[in-house]
């Protein structure tokens, strides 16, 4: 019990726009166990894009330790490390990142071959898309839809291979109330039926205390070892 599958330890990340210098992680140390559905909160500008993109392997570190299930993050190299995330990972961005010239069924496709799991991907695709509420949409571009449906075609296809842990930065950010409920609960369902660990960012409170446990983060460090809204209350 209680198997570490996400483990960080002194991360420090600098931006550097010319000569000046951007500090925007300052020694994060983050544990996250196998089977948890956990989130991030803190302000904008705090560091929790950067914290994700490090864990999603968009950001090459060097200052630090990144742990992700037994995979040495920092000391890989680069293809093997590119192997482990497509086989294990899954994001949600906080901009989406969806192909613009590909619809959305078949931006979904591409993730299913990306994972190597082609077999069987329409009832697959289907089946995602209807969890999301956006199956009438299928063969719409991203551009032709609202924000809120392109984020959930975003985390459709972060969730269509099955990953065994998912970063989501802030996937409930542009959808109102009723669907950001419905998103969380598929997530919930994910995460027990699958085993998947989640790790979410969300500006948003009340989601945060639907999930086992709550990193502060503040100024580029995460503040506690994270608070579980069950054993508060
Ligand atoms: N590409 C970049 N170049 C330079 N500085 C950056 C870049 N991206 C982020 N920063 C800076 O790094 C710090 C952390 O940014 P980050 O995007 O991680 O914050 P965040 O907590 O995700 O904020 P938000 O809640 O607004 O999304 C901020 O001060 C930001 O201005
Ligand atoms: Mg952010």
């Amino acid at each position: 019990m209680n198997e570490r599958i996400i483990s960080v330890e002194g991360l420090s990340w600098d931006y550097r726009i010319g000569n000046v210098v951007v500090p925007a992680l300052r020694g994060v140390d983050l544990e996250v166990h196998r089977g948890e559905f956990a989130s991030v909160v803190g302000a904008s500008g705090c560091g929790k894009s950067t914290l994700l993109y490090i864990l999603g392997g968009m950001l090459r570190a060097t200052k630090g330790s990144v742990w992700i299930d037994g995979f040495d993050m920092i000391g890989a190299r680069s293809a093997s490390r590119t192997r482990f995330l497509r086989k294990n990972l899954g994001f949600v961005f906080q901009r989406f990142n969806l192909i613009s010239s590909l619809n959305v069924f078949d931006n979904l496709k591409i993730a299913c071959k990306i994972a190597g799991s082609a077999r069987g991907y329409k009832e697959k695709i289907d089946g995602m898309l209807r969890h999301v509420g956006i199956e009438h949409k299928a063969r719409m571009k991203p551009l032709e839809l609202s924000q809120g449906e392109q984020q959930r075609v975003a985390i459709a296809r972060a969730l269509i291979k099955e990953p065994k842990i998912l970063l989501a930065d802030e996937p409930t950010g542009n959808l109102d109330s009723e669907n950001s409920e419905k998103i969380l609960a598929l997530f919930r369902t994910m995460n027990r039926d699958l085993g998947q660990t989640i790790l979410m960012i969300t500006h948003n409170r009340r989601l945060a205390d639907m999930t086992d446990r709550t990193f502060e983060m503040k100024d580029g460090k995460i503040l506690s070892n994270g608070t579980s809204p069950r054993q508060t209350r």
